[in-house]
């Protein structure tokens, strides 16, 4: 099963009730909530009271991707605000299994995120222990840029770790996804899809959440 997973980045922040009923509406299960703190990623976007109000508002999954700097500092904040799936970069933390035992410890779902630039070998070690893994299809930090075709490479390696592991769990990708490249992003054995500015686009937004959903459906 694929899942749509909109990232409300491309959302109109002074709107974001309505551009996520709207994307519920058609059927959307997943809302993806990007947290950046200036550090890890050169933007910063939003912080826990505003994930903690969208809470209120998102009916189905609240898939929280972080790219923040020691994101174990801030566990039990998001928590609190209403995490179902909390994902931490490898990169951002000198220790990522503490990090991933933490966060199931809270009760929430753990993912593990790498930037273009980290091999998938760097997750061999934690791939056992995680709901999701997210491949990052662009360098984090920013909507709307351009998907980088290694990506699917590491996709592929990532679906073979894991069916090697007997691990059927969340493939995650993250950046770059349109209505045009994603059946090679699904062939290569990503199951949850993260789009924003191809989702979040004023008067369309519905068509095109619906777009993705019936493409999904096959
Ligand atoms: C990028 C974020 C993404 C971003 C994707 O750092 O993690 O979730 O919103 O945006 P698009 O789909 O426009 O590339
Ligand atoms: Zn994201």
């Amino acid at each position: 099963m694929i899942h749509l997973d909109p990232s409300i980045l491309a959302a109109d922040f002074a709107n974001l009730e309505r551009d996520i009923r709207c994307v519920q509406e058609v059927g959307v299960e997943y809302i993806h909530v990007d947290v950046m703190d200036g550090q890890f990623v050169p933007n910063i976007s939003i912080g826990l009271p505003v994930v903690k109000s969208l809470r209120k508002h998102i009916t189905g999954v609240m898939d929280v991707h972080l790219m923040i700097e020691e994101p174990e500092r801030f566990l039990e904040d998001f928590k609190e605000a209403g995490a179902d799936i909390l994902t931490v970069h490898l990169e951002a933390t000198h220790h990522i299994h503490r990090t991933i035992q933490r966060i199931h410890d809270l009760g929430m779902k753990a993912g593990i995120s790498i930037n273009p630039g980290t091999p998938v070998s760097a997750l061999e070690a934690i791939i056992n222990d995680v709901d999701l893994v997210l491949i990052m299809s662009v360098n984090p930090g920013f909507g709307g840029q351009k998907f980088i075709p290694y990506s699917l490479e590491k996709l592929r390696q990532v679906k073979a770790m894991l069916n090697k592991a007997r691990r059927d769990i969340l493939i995650q990708v993250d950046g770059g996804a349109t209505l045009d490249n994603v059946q090679t992003l699904i062939d290569a054995g990503a199951n949850l899809i993260v789009a924003g500015s191809s989702v979040f686009e004023g008067e369309k937004t519905a068509a095109n959440a619906k777009a993705f959903l019936e493409l999904f459906k096959g």
